[in-house]
């Protein structure tokens, strides 16, 4: 018989519901709340009172385009934490109440370890051990993962995640949240021509706190000399930001593969979905003879194909969870 499983995502500003048939996505779906723009960053109570709106047409919707009627679902997967926490109560409830009316398994699913398992959703899969820089608004690792659900972080950042460098970057200079993607967009169309300061931290950890400090001060030193001068060098801004955070999360990776020796590297998580990050990627594949891993671009941002798919394996461990169940805003791995 077939094991189909629902996912649903709700940690944080999008609404998803994706569905999973034996191991293969049928459906992917996402609600973005743009709402938030209107902000300038996420209001987590605007969010949950969006997720309660969403949440009904977004899984009915994935199960229509499915071709999948709910009675024929095996599991409900969901995401436990980490997030907002009046997020992920509504996903969870959602599910837990959706599972207990069609008397089917229920099972958490933790929102890294997914970002991390995306890759499983499509061809060619990593091989074991591989590493996996996971790269999104809240979080920046390097995760060596050893089996599906075996995983170590041995790099993370001190400060900010690498997408909130991007975020507050794009803020100071009134671009719309999240600015990644506009960053991403505008850097195109620039060159990288101011210097931006690459921190020394030990290890294998990251620190973006400093290169937020020292944008901050150029933009305001250069502003009192030109007020236009935001505006008049914008795509140019954008390279040198988008190139100095790049160069600092690929450092820190190839330190990873040189020291672990491992030669399967992955990248995950809404950061995955900067192009600067893939050619860099890419790049030091090449450079390296490394395989490398960079999941499409509906699999980087947060989507519930991971959810399901993580769904899906703990599944097959018959790894499931109670009616008892509650959501987790911090939660480690
Ligand atoms: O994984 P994700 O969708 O949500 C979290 O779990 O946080 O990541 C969202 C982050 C945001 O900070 C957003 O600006 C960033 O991913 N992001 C990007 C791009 N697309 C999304 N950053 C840089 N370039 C992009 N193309
Ligand atoms: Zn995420």
């Amino acid at each position: 018989m077939s094991i189909i499983i629902l996912g649903i995502e709700s940690s944080c500003d999008d609404t998803a519901a994706a569905v999973l048939k034996d191991g293969k996505i049928l459906s992917n779906l996402v609600a973005s709340q743009a709402v938030h723009k209107l902000y300038g960053g996420i209001v987590p109570e605007v969010a949950s009172r969006a997720h309660q709106e969403n949440i009904v047409p977004v899984v009915d919707l994935a199960l229509k385009k499915a071709g999948v009627k709910k009675e024929e679902l095996s599991a409900i997967a969901f995401t436990k934490g980490p997030g907002l926490i009046g997020s992920l109560i509504v996903g969870t409830s959602f599910s837990k109440a959706l599972a207990l009316g069609l008397g089917i398994p229920l099972v958490e699913v933790h929102h890294m370890q997914a970002h991390v398992l995306a890759h499983f959703a499509e061809e060619p899969k990593p091989s074991f051990p591989f590493l996996c820089l996971t790269v999104s608004g809240g979080h920046t690792q390097i995760v060596l993962v050893k089996s599906h659900f075996e995983m170590e972080v041995i790099g993370q950042t001190l400060d900010d995640a690498a997408g909130e460098a991007f975020d507050k970057s794009g803020k100071m200079m009134g671009l719309d949240y999240p600015a990644g993607p506009v960053i991403d967009k505008l850097a195109k169309e620039g060159r990288p021509r101011f210097d931006f300061p690459e921190p020394k931290i030990k290890g294998l950890d990251f620190s973006f706190s400093g290169l937020k400090t020292a944008i901050l001060y150029f933009l305001r030193d250069q502003v009192k000399q030109n007020p236009g001068f935001v505006k008049d060098h914008l795509a140019d801004i954008c390279a040198s930001i988008q190139e100095r955070i790049v160069s600092i999360l690929m450092n820190k990776l190839k330190k990873a593969a040189r020291e672990t020796g491992i030669q399967e590297i992955a990248i995950a998580g809404g950061v995955s979905a900067n192009s600067g990050l893939r050619h860099a990627l890419e790049e030091a594949g090449k450079q390296n003879g490394w395989n490398t891993y960079i999941p499409k671009l509906e699999f980087c941002t947060d989507n519930a194909a991971m959810i399901a798919v993580t769904g899906y394996y703990k599944f097959l461990k018959k790894d499931f969870a109670g009616q008892d169940v509650s959501p987790v805003a911090r939660m480690g791995f």
